[in-house]
């Protein structure tokens, strides 16, 4: 599985220019895209920024020695991670990073999704992650109740009681069905008072799918 993450990510290279603003998505994938990013900036001579989707991956551009800014620059290309690809969107948030991600990955001029052919999801379920401020974490989960959710709230594995993202904010994840418009579901989920962002990233330039000899684009 390993060969099939960091081809889809050596698949997503060819995207990177000299002097572009490039988002920095979260995950295993995307941390092989990082390392590799560091490498070829060193190797061809190319001068590139990095914005970060999460701590870790401000970790790994700086491992990597990709430098850093926040937003105050346009962003021309995300590369980022999915947990699930559906037909028309991918759902992602299993890393809890899913708000920072969607605040960069939607600001870039292109949005190019990285992930191993094991994530495209024929059949395959994964939950919708949703964001929340903690106060409002139970009325939020009302909401998603009645529009046919089944919300559990997150905890952590080494810390007790809820995983608490790098905004602050808890996250609930979701099982339950997606509609055909997902999309629609998308806008819906944050127009509940509370909810901060959701997993559902409908918006996509193209999606670069690894496997063990290489890689092709969706
Ligand atoms: C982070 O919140 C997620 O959206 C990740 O992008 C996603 O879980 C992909 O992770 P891997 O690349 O580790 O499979």
């Amino acid at each position: 599985m390993s060969a099939a993450k960091k081809n889809a990510a050596i698949g997503a290279l060819k995207f990177i220019e000299d002097g572009m603003v490039v988002g920095l998505g979260s995950g295993t994938t995307t941390g092989h895209f990082t390392r590799l990013l560091g490498e070829k900036m060193k190797k061809e001579r190319i001068s590139v920024v990095g914005v970060p989707t999460s701590y870790d991956s401000e970790m790994q551009a700086k491992k990597a020695g990709i430098p850093l800014i926040g937003l105050e620059r346009e962003v021309d290309v995300a590369i980022d991670g999915a947990d699930l690809i559906k037909d028309g969107y991918v759902l992602k948030g299993g890393g809890g990073a899913l708000t920072r991600e969607k605040v960069v990955d939607y600001a870039a001029e292109k949005f190019i999704v990285i992930a191993d052919e094991g994530k495209i999801g024929n059949g395959k379920t994964y939950p919708v992650v949703v964001e929340v401020v903690p106060f409002a974490r139970e009325s939020v989960a009302r909401a998603l109740e009645k529009m046919g959710f089944e919300p559990e709230l997150r905890v952590g594995g080494k810390k007790l009681g809820p995983v608490v993202t790098d905004n602050g904010n808890f996250l609930l994840d979701c099982t339950g069905k997606i509609p055909k418009d997902a999309a629609r579901l998308e806008r819906e989920l944050n127009s509940i008072p509370g909810v901060v962002e959701n997993g559902i990233f409908s918006r996509y330039f193209k999606i670069v799918i690894g496997n063990e000899k290489g890689s092709y684009e969706l």
